[in-house]
Parts: structure tokens; sequence; C-alpha cells
């Protein structure tokens, strides 16, 4: 039970009919670890299980992409067949079942699909690839063929029935999520990705329904919305990941963030996942060096404009870091990525780190916690023993 003392970060939230634990979220991060099939593998439901266990209120799984075009690589996460709907049904009841609120992602990768593996590079796919690892590249898709960095192969320009596909298949992969039983989904809008560059007048060159002025440009996004919302049942909630800017000159503003982010709350959206960036190369958000919290203000500023909540993620590492966003009304959840990776506990040690050893026995597992409790009280009488030798 919630104590009134109690921090925020650890102050349940339910949202529509979903009930999270506590306000700290494991963000999409892909794992490139998947088949070329597109499938879950045993590495998906190690990774997401030690996350679950963690201690998060809400574990989202990375980008599962609508489309096999819409892939960013070979080994991507795929939702683009009812095949899918058996194994990501056993990972949601498995994060359910170590704890967590099992949350899925929806993706179309756009103009920066069909890349190599990070640490392969990162670059789009050549011959050489093909040749190599049998990977061969595929023509990538945008609003305009306007490649997302100089030297990259240019995108064809979607005609307005494929628009209308892709509308289609964001809503088919979100009902594929709701039979897998995942109960918050995530539209990624966000990162250069396709709805990105429709919205952003620098990779959107369009002068038909889907470019042009801000409505037009935002007419993707808010279609896929509706499509999506249409296939999530009304109890559950629905997330979009925004870039709330593009940080290049002539780019997508804050101001559109809010224009955009009222009109996705009118669709049924309730939570803003507050990124930025991502159009090109330069001020992707995971590789430009940045301090903690770095968009934290985008989350505060739709959170403040509108009556979505938002979500803010960015090089958070520091639990009384999270617990000051919270407390000062800037964002309502926290959203945890790289720092997961470097330590899957971060949740659970935050609580320590928060409440002392009582979190032991309140969030830890007690299998766990009875063991924990045991070593904290042996290392207090060992500390004060020391103190009173000295
Ligand atoms: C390995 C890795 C994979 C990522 N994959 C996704 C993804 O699938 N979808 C997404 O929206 N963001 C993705 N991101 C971005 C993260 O969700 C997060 O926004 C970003 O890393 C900043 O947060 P952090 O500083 O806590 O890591 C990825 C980041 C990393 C490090």
């Amino acid at each position: 039970m919630p104590e009134l003392s109690d921090p925020l970060l650890f102050t349940p939230l339910t949202l529509r009919d979903v009930r999270l634990k506590n306000r700290i979220v494991i963000s999409p991060m892909q794992q490139y670890a998947a088949g070329t099939d597109g499938a879950p593998v045993e590495h998906h439901f190690v990774h997401y299980g030690r996350l679950a266990m963690g201690g998060a209120g809400l574990v989202f799984t990375e980008a599962l992409c609508i489309a096999p075009e819409a892939r960013l690589t070979y080994s991507d996460l795929g939702v683009w067949h009812d095949d899918f709907i058996a194994p990501l049904a056993r990972l949601a009841d498995s994060m359910r079942n170590l704890g967590t609120v099992p949350g899925a992602q929806i993706l179309h990768a756009g103009r920066k699909a069909s890349v190599q593996r990070p640490w392969q590079g990162y670059m789009p796919l050549t011959d050489e690839d093909r040749d190599a690892r049998d990977e061969a590249p595929w023509q990538t898709v945008g609003p305009s063929p306007l490649p997302a960095n100089p030297g990259w192969p240019a995108p064809r320009a979607l005609t307005e029935a494929e628009i209308a596909d892709v509308v289609a298949a964001h809503g088919a992969a979100a009902r594929r999520c709701r039979e897998a039983g995942f109960e918050v989904l995530d539209i990624h809008a966000a990162h250069g990705y396709l709805i990105h560059t429709f919205l952003s007048p620098i990779s959107n060159r369009r002068n038909d329904a889907y470019g042009g002025d801000l409505a037009g440009r935002m007419r993707l996004a808010l279609e896929v919305a509706a499509a999506v919302r249409a296939e999530w049942p009304g109890e559950r909630p629905l997330f979009c990941r925004l870039s709330c800017i593009d940080d290049e000159p002539g780019g997508w503003t804050l101001e559109d963030s809010v224009v955009l982010a009222r009109e996705l709350g009118r669709l049924g959206v309730d939570v803003i996942d507050c990124s930025s960036r991502g159009l090109g190369q330069r001020g992707t958000p995971v590789v430009a060096p940045r301090e903690q919290g770095f968009q934290v203000p985008f989350a505060a500023h739709i959170r403040r404009e509108t009556d979505l909540k938002t979500m803010t993620v960015g090089l958070i590492m520091e639990p009384e870091f999270a617990e000051a966003v919270l407390k000062d009304e800037r964002a309502d959840l926290i959203a945890i990525g790289r720092e997961a990776l470097f330590n899957p506990q971060w949740p659970l040690q935050a609580s320590v780190a928060l409440l002392g050893d009582s979190a032991y026995e309140r969030f830890w597992q007690p299998r766990d916690a009875w063991w924990l409790e045991k070593r904290a009280r042996s290392l207090a009488a060992a500390a004060t023993t020391a103190t009173d030798q000295r």
C-alpha cells in the first residue's frame, strides 16, 4: 500500500483502467536480436524478463515493425502478421507474470530503414552486406525523395494509396498487440522515422493533402492515431512518442508539438512520450552529448499547454532527479533507457535510495528482500561496531 510520505516515483498511477505500481517506465529499446522472420527469440524473453523483474511499473518492448520493409535491420522484431500474436502473447504474459505492465511500441522506420545493426556501422545496407551476410538493401519510403543524411539512398515518395496502406498497417499492428495482451501501446512518431518525416517541413515537401501546411503534415500522424485507437481497447492507455523539436533550422518546433498533442488527445492518446530530434544524423538523441533530463523541458511544456500526461526520457540516472521532475510537475512518468541496460535493477535500487531499507519489504520480491534486509542489518551493525571501536 502506498503511504502518504512515499516518493512520487513509487506512487502508483492509473491510466484508464491500467494501474502502474510506480512511475518508472523502461523506454523502448531495440535489441536487434530477432531472426530475419521478425519473431522473438530466447534473448527477448530473458531480456524483457529481467527488465520486468527490475521493478519498473511499465516495460515497453522495443519497436515492433508494422511491415517487413518498415524494419531498420534484418534483426528487428515484427508485428506485421497474425503469426506474431502467439509469440508476442507469450512475451507479454511473461512480463506480466514477473510483475510489470507489458507495453508495446509500433514503428515504420521510413527513410531510416534498411540499415546495418549499430555495431556493424548503422549505415545503409549495400551490396557488400548482401554478399557478406545475405542482407540485401531494400527501397526505403518517405513523404518526399529526400535522403535522411547526405550520401544515403533517397526514399521513394509514398503515393496516397500507399499512405492508406501504412495507416491500415498501424491499425492491424495495434489489433495484434491487443490480442497479444499488451496493456499499453506507444505509437512511434519520432526520431526521423516515417511519421516524423511527414510532420517535419524539412523532410516533407509534398503539396498534396499529406504535406504543405501544419494540418497537411500532421494528417498521417492523426490518421494513424485514429486507426490505432479504433483497434486499441478503450480501457487501455495509448502513448505517442514525438520528437518534440527537430533542432534544425526551419524544422518542427515545440509549438508544433503542442498543436499536434492537442489533436492526438482528441483522438484518444493519453500520454505524450516526449523525445526529440533524429531527423538527420546530427543531434540524434542517443549519440549527442547531453545532460541528465535534457528533454524534461519538452515534457513540462506539453504538460502545461495541454490536458495530456507526459513521459520524459533522456539520460535520467539519479532517483532524486527523477523524483524532483515528478514533484515539480514537469512530467507524469520517468522513462529509463540506457541506464536500464547498465543496471536492469535500477527501479528497485531507486526504491532503496529514496526510502531506505524499508523498501526491501515493500517493493522487492520476498525471496530477495528477506536476505537483503538481513544483509542491511548486518552492515549497519558492523558500521556501528567500527564507529564504537574508533
Ligand atoms: C539500444 C537502444 C535502442 C533503442 N531503440 C528504440 C526504439 O526501439 N524505440 C524508441 O522509441 N526509442 C529507442 N531508443 C531510444 C530510447 O528509448 C531512449 O529514448 C534514449 O535512449 C534516451 O534515453 P536514455 O538516455 O535513458 O537512454 C533506443 C535507445 C537505445 C540505447
